[in-house]
């Protein structure tokens, strides 16, 4: 069994609870972050912990925990919970509010809870083979440079992707493709330019996408920061997405359409296996 941290105590799963009246729970409230762990170290820490930063100042959600204290409990996770690969989810929410009301009660503690999930990230079928994604509307909020919790529609897109027969989900907005639907995207055009969408509030910061832009600058990839179609995406020789527990997938297949020759590409596969490389 794992143990978890919740409030100040390292307690195993079984016991670690959150109230009723946790606004996490009752609102999504709440904020989190993913960080990858390759060989017992941590990926893009200290990007994951800016980024909380900026979430936590949008939502002026006081965040008790300094960065130090934040890599202090990260790392003692690790090592209680011996992670060799897999990832530390943190979940930040306003906290329990000891009833249901909408506006927070002044003095409410936030409730932070941290825990491991080991999972292989380097050596996984869909980084190597790749996946076949769908396109589905984006109907979520306006501010997805937050990184909230509100996560039903991610979830309502994967579940139609997995009812399509296909692994994952494109999230397209006034035509435009925005991100996946818990990833960023990325493509190669046929004249062998990498392209994703410009940073806005209409996508998340993706950390794992800000570190492929420099490998890829150190790589001598010509890229560009624009919006593109789902018709300019099926057409691309190449497509990937990103992410801290993907790092990089291949997206072979767009709704049943083939990319390029439908193997992952040479500019995918060398991005994925420098950002590796580099993590080790
Ligand atoms: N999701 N866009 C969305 C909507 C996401 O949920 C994520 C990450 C990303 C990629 O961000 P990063 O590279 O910083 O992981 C983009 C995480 C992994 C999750 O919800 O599990």
């Amino acid at each position: 069994s794992r143990t978890v941290w919740i409030n100040g105590s390292w307690l195993p799963e079984q016991e670690a609870k959150v109230s009723v009246f946790d606004r996490g729970f009752l609102f999504a409230d709440a904020i989190y972050e993913v960080t990858a762990v390759i060989d017992g170290k941590l990926v893009d820490f200290d990007g994951h912990m800016a980024r909380l930063r900026r979430s936590c100042a949008s939502l002026s959600l006081a965040c008790p925990w300094d960065g130090e204290a934040l890599r202090a409990l990260h790392q003692e996770l690790i090592q209680r919970n011996q992670l060799d690969e897999g990832a530390i989810y943190l979940q930040l929410t306003r906290g329990d509010s000891g009833d249901r009301t909408f506006l927070c009660p002044e003095g409410t503690e936030p409730t932070l809870v941290l825990f491991t999930q080991a999972r292989e990230i380097v050596n996984v079928p869909q980084g190597i083979q790749g996946i076949r994604a769908i396109t589905c509307p984006d109907i979520r909020w306006g501010r997805r440079d937050i990184k909230s919790v509100g996560l039903l529609a991610a979830c309502m897109a994967k579940q139609e992707a997995r009812r399509q027969g296909a692994d994952d989900a494109l999230l397209v907005e006034q035509g435009f493709i925005t991100e996946g639907a818990s990833s960023n995207v990325f493509i190669v055009t046929p004249d062998n330019r990498l392209v994703t969408r410009p940073l806005g509030n209409d996508i998340l910061h993706g950390i794992t996408r800000g570190t492929l832009l420099k490998l890829a600058q150190e790589l001598g990839i010509e890229h560009v920061e624009r919006p593109f179609t789902p018709t300019e995406a099926r057409e691309a020789s190449e497509v990937f997405i990103s992410s801290a527990t993907s790092l990089v997938w291949p997206v072979v297949a767009i709704d049943g359409v083939a990319i390029g020759d439908g193997a992952p590409g040479p500019f995918t596969r060398r991005l994925r296996e420098r950002y590796i490389a580099a993590l080790r």
